[in-house]
């Protein structure tokens, strides 16, 4: 009987996000605190004889080939003792291109529902390597806490002790903002010398005590580069800040903004709020206390 795996992918929001350097081989070192949230894609993998299938339901979102959820499979096929083929429904709910991880969590997705239904799959330190390479977020998805320091270009991961629940309020400004591209504008503003100093950017340091320590430490670099060549991000922030949630902050390089609130109730207003206010997709949700798990289930 053909077995089907149902995989949630969440997205995720960075805490704090320091740029420290680029490396030699392109990529950026940087230091970053992952949280994931209950916003998510959904994902039903069913084993076929061959070939990668990929459905979505929600927004086109380009060549399958280019597809992260795609990619993952054929990777995971790859390195797989007996490679078979799998088909992909994708319900598309994390806006592409935001700075939400969305992209990369389906395809840590793929890697854990195949894992689920394949016997004789890569082993999980293959799996990492393998996330690694589709992805410098990918490896957060793939690990045990919601909640994780990432070092290196964001692969080497220290999983934290989940926090306990904050509603979360996410702002999607209707601009794209390529990565590569922002991380591109942070080098050009340092070689200027022009923007804060190193020794003014503050360290994740040791784990969070709690959400004041990490509303107090909230930080990302790309706030001295992405409002001001963007202003509808700006615009965001300026509209999360004034609702009073704590951190107010840009997700990874954007163009998602989102703020952190104590109380659901606070989190809902400022919701309705800043949808009639600023007219662009506004999303209440919360902070997940532990990363989904697949459901294997009997195929239709
Ligand atoms: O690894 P990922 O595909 O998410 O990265 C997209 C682009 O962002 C890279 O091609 C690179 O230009 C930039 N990047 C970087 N340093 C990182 C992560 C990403 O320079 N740590």
């Amino acid at each position: 009987m053909t077995e089907s795996v149902t995989v949630d992918a969440p997205a995720k929001v960075n805490l704090f996000l320091r740029v420290l350097g680029r490396r030699a081989d392109g990529y950026h070192e940087l230091e970053t605190v992952f949280q994931a949230v209950a916003l998510g894609d959904r994902l039903v993998l069913t084993l076929t004889p061959s070939g990668i299938d990929l459905v979505v339901d929600g927004p086109d979102l380009g060549a399958p080939e280019r597809n992260l959820a795609v990619r993952a499979a054929r990777a995971f096929f790859d390195a797989s003792d007996q490679p078979v083929g799998v088909r992909i429904e994708l319900t598309k709910r994390i806006p592409a291109g935001a700075g939400l991880g969305g992209g990369s969590s389906d395809a840590a997705a793929v890697l854990r529902g195949l894992s689920a239904l394949v016997p004789g799959g890569p082993g999980p330190e293959a799996l990492e390597r393998i996330g690694a390479a589709l992805g410098s977020d990918v490896p957060f998805f793939l690990g045990a806490s919601p909640l994780a320091i990432g070092r290196g270009r964001g692969e080497l991961l220290e999983s934290l002790e989940p926090l306990e629940e904050r509603a979360a309020v996410l702002v999607l400004p209707p601009v794209h903002v390529a990565t590569g591209v922002a991380y591109t504008a942070l080098d050009e503003q340092r070689d200027t010398g022009i923007g804060p100093a190193d020794t003014e950017r503050r360290l994740p340091g040791a784990a969070p005590s709690g959400w004041e320590d990490v509303a107090a430490r909230a930080h990302n670099d790309f706030e001295t580069v992405v409002p001001m060549r963007y202003p509808e991000v700006s615009r965001a922030l300026a509209a999360l800040s004034a609702t009073g949630g704590r951190p107010t902050l840009l997700s990874g390089s954007g163009a998602a903004c989102f703020s952190l609130f104590s109380e659901p109730e606070a989190a809902q207003r400022a919701a309705e709020d800043l949808s009639d206010t600023l007219r662009w997709p506004v999303v209440a949700t919360h902070t997940l206390l532990r990363l989904p798990t697949p459901t294997i289930r009997a195929a239709r």
